[in-house]
Parts: C-alpha cells; structure tokens; sequence
C-alpha cells in the first residue's frame, strides 16, 4: 500500500513539474540532443528546429511524428539490445515535448537557455588519418532515389587496421546513407569503366562478389567499412580491435541519394582513423543469411529464418550487427541462444531501407560453443506495401536489384582464439 502512495505522489509530482515546461529550459536541450543533427539548415531535415520561432511553429508536426514514433528516426526496439550513440527520445522527453504543446508552448525565461553548442567542426573525431574523396562531382536526376556507388583507391603502401570511418557529405541535402564496402580484385573498377559518369550504379550490394557466397574471402580481405546514416555519431571500436584494409582494396562507397525536388552537386569523402594502439583482435564481418527465399506474390507476412552455430574453437564476441533487407521487409530480428536461453539482440519493426545502418552493442555479446546466433525477416509482398516495388506482382528472389530481396546480418565481431 506504501509503495502505491509513493508511486501515486511521484506521479503527481511529475505531471505537475511538466505544466512548467517551457522553450528556455526543456524543450530547447530535448531539440539539441536529438533533433538537430539532422534539423538544422543545409541538413538533411525538412526543416531547422534551431530557436523559439521554429519550434512554434511546426509544434503541431512535432506532436504527430513523436506521438506516432516517426521521428527520431532511430529503428532498434527499446525492448531488445542496448547500442552505442542511440538517438531515441527518452520517455520523459517525449512527455516533457506532448506537454509543451499542450500548455501552448511558453518561452518561460531566457536566462534558462542553454549556451549555443560548441562548434565541433565538420570532423567529430577530429582530422582524420586518412580522408579518401570521390575524384569528380556527381550529380544525381532530379526527382527520384539514386543508388550509385564510387571506386575510391586509397593510395596506402602496406595493410592497416581501421578502427572507425566518418563520412563528410558533399551536399547534405541529397545524401542520405552510406555504405562503404572494400573491393580487394578491382572488380568495383570494370564496372565503373562501363559508363562515362562518375561511378556505377548498385543497389542491394556493391554489384560484385565478394560477399555472402565466399566466406574465405569474406574473412580474409573484410567487407565493409561499416554504415552511415545522417544523425549517427561515428564511434571508435573498442581499444585493440580494427578492421582490415588490405593494400591493395578499393574502398567502394555506396551513396543513396534521396533528390526529391532538390537535386545538385555531391562530392562526398570518407575519413579513415587507423588504430593507434596495437591490434589484438581483427573485427570479422560474419553474415548470418539465408538466400534461398522465395517469397510468393500476395503473401502479407511471409517469415524468413537463417541461424548459425558456433562450432567450438570458434567463441566470438559480436560487437556490432548490420541488419538488411529491401523494400519487401517490414521486421528484421537477430536473436542468441544457448541452452534454452534466448538473448534478443536487435529487433527494428518498422524496417525501412532508407534508414538502414550498423549498430554497436553497449556491452559485446558474447557467443560460447555450441550457441547460435538467428534471424528471423518478415517479408510484406502484398499490394497493400506501398513500398512494394512489383506491379503486377511477383514471386521475389534473393539479389541485389530493387525488385529483389535479401534476409541478412552482418554481425561484426572478434573471435576468443585469434
Ligand atoms: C537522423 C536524422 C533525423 C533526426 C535525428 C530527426 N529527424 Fe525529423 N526528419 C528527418 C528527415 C530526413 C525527414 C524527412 C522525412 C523522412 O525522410 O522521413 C524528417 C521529417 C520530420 C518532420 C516532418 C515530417 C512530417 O511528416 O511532417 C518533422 C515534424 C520532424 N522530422 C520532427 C523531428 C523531431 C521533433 C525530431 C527530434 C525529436 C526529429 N525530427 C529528429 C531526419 C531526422
């Protein structure tokens, strides 16, 4: 009975604290934190929430897209893993934001504005080891989503470990996310060649093989550089593990272009930050996939399954996972389990491949002998998934193209022995 009237006064305390919400003191810190790497001008936000002005005036936007959960546009489920530089409205920020609105948005007193944010410049990381350019501007059509990936050579004279990336945008207004994917063969190269504007176009993959199909490559030579999408902070892995870059790989970066009624110019670079400390563990991408599917024309949930189990000798821990599917998926969910215990790990419900990214773990998993890591994608072919690509529709396939699908995780992670 205690504890109820504890909880029932704290309640009221907390309602009574939000009538008191204002501008100066709340809303303009919840803004900051997690709206305006993305809401600020030339970014790639509809619109800036950087002072009173705008908050007030789109107030009754920001009440649907946070009562709806659209935005922040951070995917994982609360109710699975926790991950690094995660950008979700805490609930209190969103009771605090739904209260402002509905007391008809006070100023309440300038004295209470936070000091304007530091200036970190265009590099969170600070400059880094190794900044790789796209050679020539780009400009994508006008109007439509354009997938074009760009070979970029990195000049480097021996292998070296990389243990983060950054991506500097060209135009932020037109870049949506990035993916950087290492071609050790020049194959990136050949298809580059096969027109005359800067780069080619890919979609689901970097259009050459080196990926799910030939795991000794896969390991031996890496495969990505990792995921990028606006508002995600880049972060070093943990001390003592770094991504291979052989000597000899491109790096391949794909772009999304998202140009709607605004297209332009883009020349985009990535930042490459090598390991400084000594390289104990090499971080290995490992797919977790299933490529025969088959998902039938009309089915509004069809369920993919793929798992894999860790043979003994070869205990890992995952440190990040790079969920993937097309436009057909609509839940993605990468589960651990190990004697009849399951872990979840990532769950995103409302995939959405335009908000696709890697994810780091707070706290790396670890996987013993004998556990096994599981997937689980549910496909929605219907004509009520406005999304689907297929008119009329179609049995879809596993491949890279737009009209096909893919169920596949990467987890990225360090192996016990080696
Ligand atoms: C990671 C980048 C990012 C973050 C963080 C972000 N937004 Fe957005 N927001 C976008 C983009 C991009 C769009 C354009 C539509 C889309 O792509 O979904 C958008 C659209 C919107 C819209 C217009 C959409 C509509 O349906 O009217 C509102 C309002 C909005 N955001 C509010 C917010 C608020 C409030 C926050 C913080 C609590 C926030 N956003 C955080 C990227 C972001």
């Amino acid at each position: 009975m205690r504890a109820f009237v504890v909880i029932f006064v704290l309640g009221l305390a907390s309602v009574a604290a939000r009538a008191e919400v204002t501008y100066a003191k709340e809303v303009s810190r919840i803004l900051a934190a997690r709206c305006q790497q993305c809401h600020r001008p030339g970014d790639i936000g509809p619109m800036a929430f950087m002072n009173y002005g705008d908050a007030f005036n789109y107030a009754p936007d920001i009440k649907r897209v946070i009562e709806e959960g659209i935005m922040p546009p951070w995917k994982p489920s609360e109710s699975h893993g926790k991950f690094k530089g995660a950008f979700a409205l805490k609930p209190e920020e969103k009771l605090d934001l739904l209260a402002w609105i509905e007391n008809g948005t006070p100023f309440g007193d300038e004295a209470d504005l936070p000091p304007a944010p530091e200036d970190k410049g265009v590099w969170i990381l600070g400059e880094p080891d190794l900044t790789v350019k796209m050679p020539m501007a780009y400009t994508p059509a006008r109007g439509k989503d354009v997938y074009r990936c760009f070979v970029l050579p990195t000049g480097i004279d021996a292998d070296r470990f990389v243990s983060a990336i950054d991506i500097v945008p060209g135009n932020r207004k037109i870049v949506h996310h990035v993916i950087v994917y290492l071609d050790p063969t020049g194959d990136s190269e050949r298809l580059d060649a096969k027109d005359e504007e800067p780069g080619y176009d890919c979609y689901g993959g970097p259009g050459f093989e080196i990926g799910v199909s030939n795991l000794e490559s896969l390991l031996l030579n890496g495969y990505t550089l990792g995921g990028w999408a606006p508002g995600a902070r880049p972060e070093h892995l943990p001390t003592g593990i770094g991504m291979k870059l052989g000597k000899t790989a491109r790096v391949v970066m794909q772009i999304h272009y998202y140009t709607g009624g605004r297209s332009g110019e883009d020349q985009t670079s990535v930042g490459i930050y090598f390991n400084k400390e000594k390289v104990e563990k090499q971080l290995y991408f490992v797919p977790v996939v299933q490529t025969r599917l088959n998902i039938p024309a009309g089915d509004p949930a069809h369920v993919v399954t793929a798992s894999f189990s860790i043979f003994p000798g070869l205990e890992m821990k995952v440190i990040n996972v790079f969920p993937h599917m097309h436009l057909l998926g609509t839940k993605i969910e990468v589960e651990k389990s190990f004697r009849g215990d399951k872990e979840r790990m990532i769950l995103i419900d409302k995939w959405d491949f335009n908000w696709q990214g890697a994810y780091t773990f707070e706290e790396p998993v670890k996987m013993p002998a004998l556990s096994q890591l599981s997937l689980r994608c549910t496909f929605d072919n219907s004509v009520n998934n406005p999304k689907n690509p297929s008119n009329p529709l179609k049995n879809v396939k596993w491949g890279e193209g737009t009209e096909d699908e893919m169920c596949l995780a990467f987890v990225g992670v360090v192996f016990d022995r080696f």
